[in-house]
């Protein structure tokens, strides 16, 4: 199923500056995303998983350690061949939706087309083509505001793929949507998986992680498991349990004091 590898992370080392602090969010990241694969990346809230998408999708560099992009290492990009090649091969979709409020739901989508060179009618047409994909052909005109979150994230979701990207970039996309506005956006995603999609998405939510095939767990900046998403979460799940255990046997034993 997996094919050739799209992007691969060697030895990543991600620092944040800022005064005389330094944060350690990425200590020496390595592994390689294959075409078709649908890899979800979990992890404790400042594990590092936010970081590691914005290297793997080229949206930041490395402080250490290369990413390569289809074989070529990525550190000696200008700024505008980074941006054209995520134009031309990313997808992108994020925790708030991103969506331009004065614009309507088909010109969002278009936006990045257009960036891209493409003609205005061609975008058009790409556009509610991929609004009707996930359902929205009855939006095209309505504002983000008037839409319900789980409509925006689908019209976010549109404007990733309407170009047809080699990989779906998500960063905790169903963290603002009710369980039911999660599951419309998480089976959007099995249907692009399907149809041969790659797709990378963080998550804290076990349960939206194993609709992935492959899982990666990220602690303090480090991959501590990565492998297919059932065993991953299985291990997970038990020393989540374990821990709980501990502590009930802790407020126990604190009770006959
Ligand atoms: N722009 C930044 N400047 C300084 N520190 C940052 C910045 N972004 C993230 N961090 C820190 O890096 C670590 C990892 O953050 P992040 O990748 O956002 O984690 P996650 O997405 O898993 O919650 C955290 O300690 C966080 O506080
Ligand atoms: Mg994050």
């Amino acid at each position: 199923m997996a094919g050739e590898p799209i992007i691969a992370a060697h030895s990543v080392r991600k620092v944040y500056r800022s005064g005389t602090a330094a944060t350690v969010a990425l200590d020496g990241v390595s592994l390689t995303i294959r075409r078709g694969e649908y890899v979800a990346i979990i992890g404790k809230s400042g594990a590092g998983k936010s970081t590691l998408l914005y290297q793997l999708s080229l949206l930041d560099e490395p402080t250490e350690g290369e990413v390569y992009f289809l074989g070529n290492a990525t550190a000696q990009l200008t700024d505008t061949e980074r941006t054209r090649l995520r134009l031309e091969h990313l997808g992108y979709i994020f925790q708030d939706y991103a969506l331009l409020p004065e614009l309507t739901a088909v010109e969002n989508v278009m936006v990045p087309m257009l960036m891209r060179g493409f003609p205005l009618e061609e975008a058009r047409k790409r556009a509610i083509a991929a609004l009707e994909q996930v359902a929205l052909g009855h939006r095209l005109s309505n504002r983000p505001s008037e839409l319900s979150g789980g409509e925006q994230q689908r019209v976010s979701i549109a404007r990733a793929v309407a170009d047809a990207p080699d990989v779906l970039f998500a960063d905790e996309p169903t963290a603002n949507l009710d369980t039911a506005m999660s599951l419309e956006v998480l089976e959007q995603f099995d249907y692009l998986h399907r149809k041969g999609l790659t797709i990378v998405t963080v998550t804290h939510e076990l349960e939206y992680a194993r609709r992935a095939e492959r899982v990666i767990e990220l602690r303090d900046g480090k991959i501590v498991r990565d492998g297919p998403a059932e065993e991953v979460i299985r291990l997970r799940e038990r020393e989540l349990e374990q821990m709980m255990h501990h502590e009930r046997q802790e407020q126990k034993g604190g009770g006959k004091e």
